[in-house]
């Protein structure tokens, strides 16, 4: 062997492990959240990988059926390990395009990072690409590096990510079209009267916003998002802002909320249809609580509604969410995937009859209004009559 040959191969030699270092440190991940522990069990670091036997492509979407007969208004949070954060499954190539092209059509209402997050957003997006995807589904996300620096290998869609973002809005734009779920970002932006700290949206990228829309939220804190909520003054606000002030580092919340949509749209952020009074110069743009009680017509609208509800495009629309605090910047992320089912599933599940008594059960339990602001005065007889037939 030439010396030219020998050196070539050292070069080699020393480039492998160079790589093999670095793909281990971005696997075991440099993360920050090491410091805030100081030990080596991290909660954010410590994901153990889903059995080598998962293929998202054979599982088939998770059943969350959180419906009860009465609705009572409670946070209804509970506990979970932080590698559960994400789930996945055979609808994910399909949603992926779907979440690329809704980014594409209404980038204004999916997508926003308000200055004051930026430090959140880039702490969340390095941990999951760093550590909690490729850590937690294997088989989906694998870290690279390539000459342009560190990635992650998305092997459904065959791209490459990069670990460090050229911005903040770049890096929710990747987030939104590589995992299944919508995340927002929210700061201790206020105080209240008493000194607990008040939460603010103030980032968030979500494709698939049930009826209202994101961005005009954006920059709010709690109460006001939570405005058209019946009851959330009376019955939830003091306790979500306690809440939202404590959490603490390392804990994982999750909580499950239920509807039913009369279509089978993801995204409906409340403008992209429009419906009636547009005689009256004063278009209305739709959502799923649009209805308004204030106005004179209200019973003749109900009725209107009510006739063009089509039982077969009506959907049970859920959602699993999720709460935690980053260790870093100490914003608060909520998360929340979107399911939909066909009522014949549920039907097929023996569970017609539960779901039709929770749909009576609206507003039978604390806040009454809930039928209406779920808009179970439009859809609720056919889709009652048709889950009982
Ligand atoms: C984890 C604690 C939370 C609880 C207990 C909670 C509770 C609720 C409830 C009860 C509703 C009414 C309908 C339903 O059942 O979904 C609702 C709606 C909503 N929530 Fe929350 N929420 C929480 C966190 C958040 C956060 C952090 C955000 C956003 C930053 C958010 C944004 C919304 C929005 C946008 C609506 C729809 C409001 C509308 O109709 O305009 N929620 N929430």
């Amino acid at each position: 062997m030439g010396p030219i040959l020998v050196f070539a191969a050292l070069i080699a030699a020393v480039l492998l492990l160079l790589y093999r270092l670095l793909r281990n440190s971005y696997g075991k991940t440099v993360h920050i959240s090491s410091a805030v522990t100081g030990t080596e069990k991290n909660p954010y670091n410590d994901i153990q990988s889903l059995p080598a036997e998962f293929d998202w492509a054979a599982t088939p979407p998770l059943k969350i059926w959180p419906f009860k007969p009465k609705y009572h208004l409670s946070m209804a949070l509970e506990n979970i390990d932080i590698p559960s954060f994400i789930e996945i499954d055979n609808t994910y190539r399909d949603r992926m395009r779907l979440r690329r092209s809704v980014m594409d059509e209404h980038r204004e209402a999916t997508l926003q990072c308000n200055s004051v997050a930026t430090p959140a957003v880039l702490e969340f997006y390095e941990w999951m690409l760093s550590t909690y995807l490729p850590k937690r589904f294997p088989s989906i996300y694998t870290s690279i590096v390539t000459p342009s620096g560190p990635n992650l290998h998305n092997t459904v869609s065959d791209t490459d990510l990069p670990i460090r973002p050229t911005s903040p809005m770049a890096a929710l734009e990747t987030l939104g079209e590589h995992v299944d779920t919508d995340f927002l970002f929210l700061l201790p932006s206020s105080t209240a009267p008493d000194g607990t700290s008040i939460y603010h949206l103030q980032a968030f990228v979500t494709c698939f916003p049930a009826g209202f829309s994101t961005r005009e939220k954006c920059g709010k804190p709690l109460a006001a998002i939570h405005a058209p909520v019946p009851g959330y003054v009376a019955k939830l606000e003091k306790s979500m802002d306690r809440f939202f002030a404590r959490i603490e580092v390392g804990k994982m919340v999750r909580r499950s909320n239920w509807s039913i949509s009369t279509d089978d749209r993801l995204f409906s952020d409340g403008g992209n249809h429009m419906y009636a009074d547009a005689e009256q110069g004063k278009p209305i743009e739709t959502n799923n609580k649009t209805l308004d009680v204030e106005q004179p017509d209200l019973d003749r609208k109900i009725e209107e509604q009510k006739r063009d509800v089509v039982v077969e495009d009506c959907r049970l629309r859920c959602e699993r969410q999720t709460l935690h605090r980053l260790p870093e910047t100490k914003a608060l992320v909520f998360a929340f995937k979107t399911y939909l089912y066909q009522l014949d599933e549920v039907k097929e599940e023996g569970l017609g009859p539960v779901l039709a008594e929770a749909i009576e059960g609206l507003g039978k339990g604390s806040v009454p209004d809930m039928a209406f602001y779920k808009r179970g005065v439009v859809w609720g007889d056919k889709v009652i009559a048709y889950l009982n037939s």
